[in-house]
């Protein structure tokens, strides 16, 4: 029974920061990692591959379905040793480090930076948008849920994939704090046209994210809000800590 394993989900929005709160707690957990908008960024980089039309969802999900493999483990695996392997060979592999970095291998090439850059980010958001194609990543994403337990960052992780999920984190923050953040991980300069252009391109994605019909990125009615705004990542990895130990999820 996989349900026995322990997992943490933790949603928000857009730069809310969940990315690097979930790498945190599941290194210090040793447990797998899930980062599943990397999943919708693989599709949409597919979808270019292979030239196929958005609409064409049945299409895109077998492709998907064929094509996408997620390689788990807690400790890591280096990308070079799986260059021969003949698994990787005409399918999209996205591999983990022991620092559980991810990249993402294409026929034994690394195309991480095409597929977690900006044109990607548009055609992620509208396969996101596709029943068809999320429900063929639902059981690659549950197929996770490994032991000793995994972290799922997401939009839909509480809501939709692990709704039994243990702890389920909402992270929030305010909307200029998350400007300032992507601002930072883009390197953008520090000017309000550039500030205008983020703050204007996140809210756009919000409204996307948080409003469409399918799996829309809303806390679940069990999860915790955690607002992190006048946090640093420590003392928000810090919170999601307590909460699991007070949960008996984890020791200590
Ligand atoms: O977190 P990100 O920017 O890498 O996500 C890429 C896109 O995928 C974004 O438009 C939201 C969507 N997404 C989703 O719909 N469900 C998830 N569980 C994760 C991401």
């Amino acid at each position: 029974m996989t349900s026995r394993v322990p997992v943490i989900t933790i949603d928000g929005l857009s730069a809310s920061g969940k990315g690097t709160v979930a790498t945190s707690v599941s290194l210090k957990l040793g447990w797998n990692l899930l980062d599943s908008g990397l999943l919708y960024r693989v599709v949409a980089f597919l979808v270019a591959e292979y030239e196929l039309q958005y609409e064409d969802e049945k299409a895109i999900a077998e492709l998907v379905e064929r094509k996408v493999r997620i390689q788990y483990s807690t400790t890591g695996i280096q990308a070079s040793s799986l260059k021969e392997s003949r698994e990787l060979r005409d399918s999209v592999m996205v591999v983990s480090d022991s620092l559980h970095r991810k990249t993402v291998q294409w026929n034994g090439e690394d195309v991480t930076s095409i597929v977690r850059g900006n044109d990607i980010s548009r055609g992620a958001a509208v396969v996101a948008a596709s029943r068809t194609i999320r429900a063929v990543l639902i059981p690659k994403q549950r197929d996770q849920r490994v032991e000793p337990g995994l972290v799922a960052d997401g939009r839909d992780m509480g809501t939709v994939i692990f709704p039994d999920a243990q702890l389920k984190i909402f992270l929030q923050a305010s909307l200029e704090t998350r400007t300032r953040r992507r601002m930072a991980q883009l390197g953008a300069a520090d000017t309000h046209a550039s500030f205008r252009r983020v703050f204007q391109s996140l809210k756009d994605r919000d409204e996307r994210d948080s409003l469409r019909e399918v799996a829309p990125a809303i806390p679940a009615t069990d999860a915790i809000r955690l607002d992190s705004s006048e946090l640093s990542v420590d003392e928000t990895v810090a919170i999601v800590m307590r909460e699991a130990r007070d949960r008996n999820i984890i020791e200590g």
